[in-house]
């Protein structure tokens, strides 16, 4: 596996690669890997001859400067991490100035899936990400890209602006990866306090049990209401908790299949999100 730090020789390898007719996918990350984007890289099995992991840590992304700091990071295990798989052909891993050069002011903004759910909560949030996922997605070449369903929002939102943009590119959606107890794996975990932890599970039970409620006939209203007062007395204060169409992720008051429930919720300053479809 190759390290490459700076856009010149990924393009190089790029060029290389597309020369020789390989095919190329990318898994773009934040490093701090865990099972859940090692399954990523699995998931481009069989899609693409060759391989790319990118680590960075986007500073337009965070609308909050301490969260940016407080971000874990730790490249050589990471590294060594990736290198384990056998699957990785070049992690690339630039660094700040080498994305953002001076004098970058563009940003690609996805309307309307930006200002819900996350995005409500996290201004400009989105646009940090759309920003940063087309420069990675033209920066790799990738012919196929995978991201996570544990953050749904992000996912729908890409596959927007892949469509929007014309990106020759396509989209390998991941179910969720868990924890034993059911916490979806997050880089964040880790900075949960062994008692935050115990907390955290409640987060996934919670939804379940108001998914549970919801098929039960109870109103979406009063499940919500229900599930709400739930996490807030096992210490969790909620951002948002709303159902919503998994396509459009516009809000709905009918469980119907194909309908995802939607949380964001916090632990002190730890910030967890989750959701699960309706079945
Ligand atoms: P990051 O949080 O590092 O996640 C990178 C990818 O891993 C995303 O597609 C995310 O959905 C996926 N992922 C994280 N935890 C997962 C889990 N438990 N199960 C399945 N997939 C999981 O998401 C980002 O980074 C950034 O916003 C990024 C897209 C890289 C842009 O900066």
């Amino acid at each position: 596996m190759r390290i490459i730090r700076s856009r010149t020789e990924l393009a190089e390898q790029v060029a290389q690669w597309r020369k020789a007719g390989e095919t190329i996918g990318t898994v773009p990350t934040m490093g701090s890997l865990h099972n859940g984007h090692l399954t990523l890289v699995n998931a481009l099995d069989g899609k693409a001859t060759r391989r790319i992991v990118t680590i960075f840590v986007n500073p337009i992304q965070f609308n909050n400067a301490a969260d940016f700091q407080l971000y874990p990071r730790g490249l050589e295990a990471d590294a060594a991490l990736l290198e384990a798989t056998g699957k990785v052909d070049v992690l690339y891993a630039p660094d700040e100035t080498e994305m953002y050069p001076q004098g970058f002011s563009t940003r690609i903004m996805v309307s309307g899936l930006d200002s819900m759910l996350c995005g409500a909560d996290r201004p400009g949030h989105f646009d940090g990400v759309a920003t940063v996922v087309t420069k990675l997605l033209l920066q790799t070449g990738a012919d196929v890209a995978a991201f996570g369903e544990k953050d749904y929002q992000q996912l729908c939102l890409i596959r927007r602006l892949v469509r929007d943009l014309d990106l020759p590119v396509s989209i390998t959606p991941v179910p969720t990866v868990r924890e034993a107890d059911g916490l979806a794996l997050s880089s964040r975990n880790r900075r949960l306090t062994p008692q935050q932890r115990e907390q955290a599970v409640h987060l996934p039970e919670a939804l379940k049990t108001c998914l549970a409620n919801m098929q039960s006939g109870k109103t979406v209203a009063d499940c919500l209401k229900i599930c709400r007062e739930s996490l807030k007395n096992h210490g969790f204060n909620v951002h948002y908790l709303e159902l919503r169409t998994g396509d459009t992720l516009q809000e709905t008051h009918t469980p119907t299949s194909g309908a995802r429930l939607f949380v964001a919720a916090s632990l002190g300053d730890i910030r967890l999100i989750d959701n699960m479809p309706v079945v």
